[in-house]
């Protein structure tokens, strides 16, 4: 089974997969945690490329194809194996990523983004997307918050320093891709408690293993 996690900078995302992790872990299922862009050494290293503040120069063209090769990389040689072993993949985003943030947010062709996702993905589409939706000031200042902890400005990557408008134009678009696919992506509030949110999210998969 494969389920992807996706939402705003700062919806929680990243914490609730480590959990969803440690619950399934509990009951004896076999599973990896994985991310885009990364989860293989060449994906990690168009990861450091496309979130480091110092590539301001970096065309949207360019961003848009390194999100691809970096999911091509992924899906073939970490996420169809696990899938193949009969592991649950949880995976922090995916490709409705790119269609909120370089469709949606950028402004690349929605039916473009797809077929570029299809070619990457050789059409593997998640079983279960959990979208936790946030609204971007409180993601922003989470976003914010980790990041001051760590290096100040400094720790912020070139996605998050975006305006707040980009940012909400992700939120707007991941919804849309929400409300057009609503048996795939379910829509759970990030501002909710993080017990809470994780138990709906457990009910969530349950259901559906
Ligand atoms: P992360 O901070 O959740 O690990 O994601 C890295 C950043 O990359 C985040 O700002 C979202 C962005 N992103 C895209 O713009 N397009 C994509 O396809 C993916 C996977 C991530």
């Amino acid at each position: 089974m494969f389920i992807t996690f996706e939402g705003i900078e700062g919806c929680g995302k990243t914490t609730q997969i480590g959990l969803m992790g440690d619950f399934l872990g509990t009951k004896g299922l076999p599973y990896i945690i994985t991310r885009e862009p990364g989860g293989t050494g060449i994906g990690d290293e168009v990861r450091r490329i496309l979130l480091s503040p110092e590539n301001q120069e970096m065309r949207p063209g360019t961003e848009l194809f390194l999100y691809m090769a970096s999911r091509a990389q992924h899906v073939a040689d970490v996420i169809e194996p696990a899938l193949m072993d009969k592991k649950i993949v949880l995976c922090d985003r995916f490709s409705d990523a790119t269609i909120a943030y370089q469709g949606y947010a950028r402004g690349f062709d929605i039916v473009l983004v797809k077929e570029l996702n299809q070619l990457a993905t050789s059409g593997l589409t998640p079983d279960i997307t959990i979208l936790l939706d946030c609204p971007v000031e409180i993601g922003l200042k989470r976003a914010m918050a980790r990041a001051s902890a760590a290096s100040g400005r400094e720790g912020e990557d070139r996605l998050e320093m975006e305006g707040i408008s980009f940012h909400q134009k992700v939120r707007e678009g991941y919804l849309k891709v929400a409300a057009e696919e609503d048996m795939r992506v379910v829509v759970i509030d990030g501002t909710k408690d993080r017990d809470i949110v994780h138990e709906e999210i457990c009910k969530t998969v349950l259901s559906r293993i």
